[in-house]
């Protein structure tokens, strides 16, 4: 692979096997507690089957690490198609003759003992493909933990769980943090690891704006619900008016009758303080029309995120330059649900906004798109195939998210009617 980035991460090669040992550890905890059955049950329309994922994480690494890095055939060309996402949308793939259980296990621990032996012996050159494959890894969790959400499977015990910081609360979203203008910059820098559509940073000039302090909060959702949100015609664009229609969409996907809501492996009383997630762009877009307002476009989310107005720059994460933490931010899956609006004040951005990253995903106005210079790498199916006016943009990661994955200029895309995501809204307005 040629990369036109001038990026060199050269890792040690026993650090990116550890971030690969890491990811699998990972992957292979969240299915533990699941018998074969549950594996191979297409547990929604809307996702494969988690034994799926497995497969595909295993020949993605196949072919980027052992047969594109370390130049040796794939241990199963014969699957490559099976587990091509691109190829195969998820609803064709429960009937695909993809891996069983036992099988697609045996193929993830051949494929890393391939890459274990050929990355100690040749390294691993640039460390962008070693990246790609422990951030796909991280990813696929996230995707495994929404076909989780989305199974209802009562009693699936979630591994390592860790609760949610005690604080937080008396936020409804509402509230908002003024945003000044002016000159500033989007995107990924050259320096380390980002995905092709990060790319190139590039300045721009913004007005000022005014941005939510939290994301929108169960209670204030509730409130748009009980007063009519989802009858209001006025407040629905055609597209989304005839999407809720034809659904009969009344409530965020994930909430239920008496007050309770889903998380993973069980219903519970539906938090106020908590963000709303599982509500597509359709009905964020609706949601803040109702208020008069509307959502970021995502170099207003990207600006509120990282700019800070004393030095000039953009800040490598919303607190500052220190990697993310428990302290900062609800990523990296350990919670299995959002904590409470404002729980993270060590996490504030210069902006003075709470929990930009984790916790949900926020959905923006803006089109997915590539930035001006944009060069597609390593291939044009990751992103590029994409762009367009069919999918928006979702940016600061979810509770599901890797920390390593969820950066401030990372982003997301799915369709305005999706809401198997762990998608929340926080909503803006010019100044
Ligand atoms: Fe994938």
């Amino acid at each position: 692979m040629s990369s036109p980035s001038p990026t060199r991460l050269a890792p040690e090669p026993a650090r990116a096997l550890a971030a690969l040992t890491e990811a699998r550890e990972r992957t292979l905890a969240l299915v533990a507690p699941l018998g074969a059955a549950e594996l191979e049950r297409v547990h929604s329309p809307l996702m494969s089957p988690l034994v799926w994922d497995l497969g595909h994480i295993a020949a993605f690494e196949d072919l980027w690490l052992v047969h594109r890095f370390a130049g040796q055939d794939m241990v199963r060309p014969d699957l490559a198609e099976v587990y091509d996402a691109f190829e195969t949308p998820r609803a064709g793939r429960g009937d695909l003759p993809f891996l069983h259980t036992d099988d697609a296990l045996d193929y993830l621990a051949m494929v890393r003992d391939r890459v274990a032996a050929a990355t100690e012996r040749l390294g691993t050159g640039d460390g962008l493909l070693h990246e790609l494959v422990v951030r796909h890894e991280h990813q696929h969790n996230e995707t495994m933990l929404q076909t989780l959400a989305l199974a209802r499977l009562e009693g699936y015990q979630p591994p390592d769980r860790v609760p949610t910081p005690a604080g937080g609360g008396g936020h409804t979203g509402l509230e908002l943090v003024e945003v000044p203008g002016g000159r500033g910059s989007l995107g990924a820098g050259p320096e380390g690891f980002a995905y092709d559509n990060e790319r190139p940073r590039h300045e721009l000039e913004l007005s000022p704006f005014r941005i939510g302090r939290t994301p929108i909060t169960n209670g204030t959702w509730r409130h748009f619900a009980e007063g009519g949100g989802y009858e209001r015609r006025e407040w629905w664009t055609d597209e989304a008016w005839h999407w809720k229609e034809e659904y009969d969409i009344t409530h965020p996907r994930n909430w239920t009758d008496g007050g309770r809501e889903w998380r993973i492996g069980a219903s519970e009383p539906i938090d106020p303080d908590k963000p709303v997630v599982h509500v597509s762009w359709f009905e964020a877009d609706a949601f803040a029309r109702a208020h008069g307002l509307r959502l970021p476009t995502e170099a207003e989310w990207e600006r509120a995120a990282t700019w800070d107005q004393e030095t000039g720059t953009a800040r490598r994460y919303p607190w500052g330059d220190e990697a993310p933490t428990r302290r900062h931010a609800n990523l990296d899956q350990r919670a299995f649900g959002p904590a409470r609006a404002g729980a993270y004040p060590q996490g504030t951005a210069a902006s003075g906004s709470l929990g930009m990253l984790g916790d949900v995903w926020e959905w923006t106005a803006s089109e997915f798109r590539g930035y001006p210079g944009f060069v597609a790498r390593p291939y044009r199916e990751y992103s590029e195939v994409f762009f367009g006016p069919d999918y928006r943009v979702l940016r600061g990661g979810s509770w599901a998210t890797s920390a390593r994955v969820a950066t401030p200029t990372f982003r997301n895309w799915d369709f305005p009617a999706r809401r198997q995501i762990f998608s929340g809204v926080r909503v803006a307005a010019d100044a």
